[in-house]
């Protein structure tokens, strides 16, 4: 009977402690911004990758710290540094392969984002950039410097309690399906969306079997309003292209889908759903509501369809002040709308982590 009523008492005991343990790292404050995605959050990783998806030259980094030329897609910061700086951390997030940072600054906050990539191993082929499941590679190596840089405590509490940053999907879509045949002969566009779906998902499952568990995929954005697509819509007088949007609303609902399933399957993750589709189009349809004053045309050169090498410094057409313009290239948010849309992302879905 005493027996039995201590096995009892020790059961509870250790119940209660459990259940502490994950109040208390469920309210962890986040150590940690540790990013996948494409040139939407890559800070220079495709500096050190043969390939001409690069931006580490002037007029890029006009507005950055000391007006480096990172490798940012980006006058200036991106959404991923602002959201490292609400969240108390640095005010920017660098690249792993960024050989001007070590294991100190990772600690903290790295991104292993590669202009040009996507869900689809075929669309990081275009470019000849860092496919995702080698940004995955890249985070298993970071594990293991980490655990010899802090210790195996640290660095576990460290990786379970950092928020993940997801931002992938864009190119997917413009540099790949809507670009060559080749998956267009093998899939319908939707298809092709649940294609990418059984992708995305099984790069949670293998996120969250590695330790992650605070876990923020991002949505597409608006992406037929990029001044590229809209040069390209020369009937509709340059309007945004709407079957572009389509197919990024249909999308975002398939994400949001997963986000809701993968929450309900496994116990602990806490995967929240961050996107930017709305923000940005109402940023685009009433640019003056927000402060800016041009939302069709891009900052750089003629503002219609430079990026990358195109964007270069000898455009006499680059707008003089960036904050000004919705986008700084053909493909690129400005410095201003990457702070909106992360005002935005953090407020209304990250605040739960904050
Ligand atoms: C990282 O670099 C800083 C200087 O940039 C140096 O002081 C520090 O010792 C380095 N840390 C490690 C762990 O290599
Ligand atoms: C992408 O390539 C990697 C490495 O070859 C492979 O392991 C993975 O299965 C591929 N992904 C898809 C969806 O085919
Ligand atoms: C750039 O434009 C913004 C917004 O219109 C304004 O607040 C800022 O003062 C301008 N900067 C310069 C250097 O003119």
């Amino acid at each position: 009977m005493g027996s039995s009523h201590d096995t009892l008492l020790a059961a509870v005991l250790l119940w209660l402690h459990l259940f502490f343990i994950l109040i208390i790292s469920a309210r962890a404050k986040v150590p940690a911004i540790i990013v996948f995605g494409d040139s939407s959050v890559d800070a220079g990783n495709n500096n050190q990758v043969p390939t001409i998806a690069r931006s580490n030259f002037r007029p890029y980094g006009r507005d950055f710290a000391g007006g480096e030329p990172t490798g940012r897609f980006c006058n200036g910061r991106l959404a991923t540094d602002f959201i490292s700086e609400a969240f108390g951390l640095r005010p920017i997030v660098p690249a792993y392969l960024d050989p001007a940072y070590n294991i100190s600054d990772f600690a903290v906050g790295v991104t292993f984002a590669s202009a040009g990539t996507g869900y689809d191993n075929a669309t990081s082929d275009v470019l000849g950039v860092i496919p995702l499941w080698r940004e995955l590679e890249y985070y298993k190596d970071y594990q293991k410097r980490l655990r010899a840089y802090l210790g195996d405590w640290k660095a576990i509490d460290t990786l379970s309690n950092a928020l993940y940053v997801i931002s992938i999907g864009t190119n997917d879509f413009l540099e790949n399906y809507y670009s060559f045949p080749h998956r267009r002969m093998q899939y319908t566009i939707d298809a092709y969306q649940e294609f990418l779906i059984g992708i995305a998902r099984n790069f949670i499952v293998d996120l969250h079997g590695l330790g992650a568990r605070k876990i923020s995929l991002g949505g597409l954005p608006p992406m037929g309003c990029m001044p590229l697509e809209r040069a390209q819509n020369l009937a509709n007088g340059n309007d945004c292209m709407e079957t572009y949007n389509i197919v990024a609303m249909r999308f975002n609902a398939k994400l949001y889908d997963l986000v809701m399933k993968l929450n309900k399957d496994i116990p602990g993750l806490q995967l929240v759903f961050s996107n930017p589709f709305y923000i940005l189009l109402q940023i685009i349809s009433k640019p003056s509501l927000y402060g800016f004053e041009v939302s069709q045309r891009a900052c750089c050169a003629t503002g219609t369809f430079e990026m990358g090498y195109t964007c270069s410094q000898r455009s006499l057409f680059t707008c003089p002040n960036a904050t000004k313009y919705v986008f700084w290239d053909a493909f690129h948010p400005s410095e201003q709308t990457n702070r909106l849309v992360a005002d935005s992302v953090v407020k209304t879905v990250l605040s739960k982590f904050l």
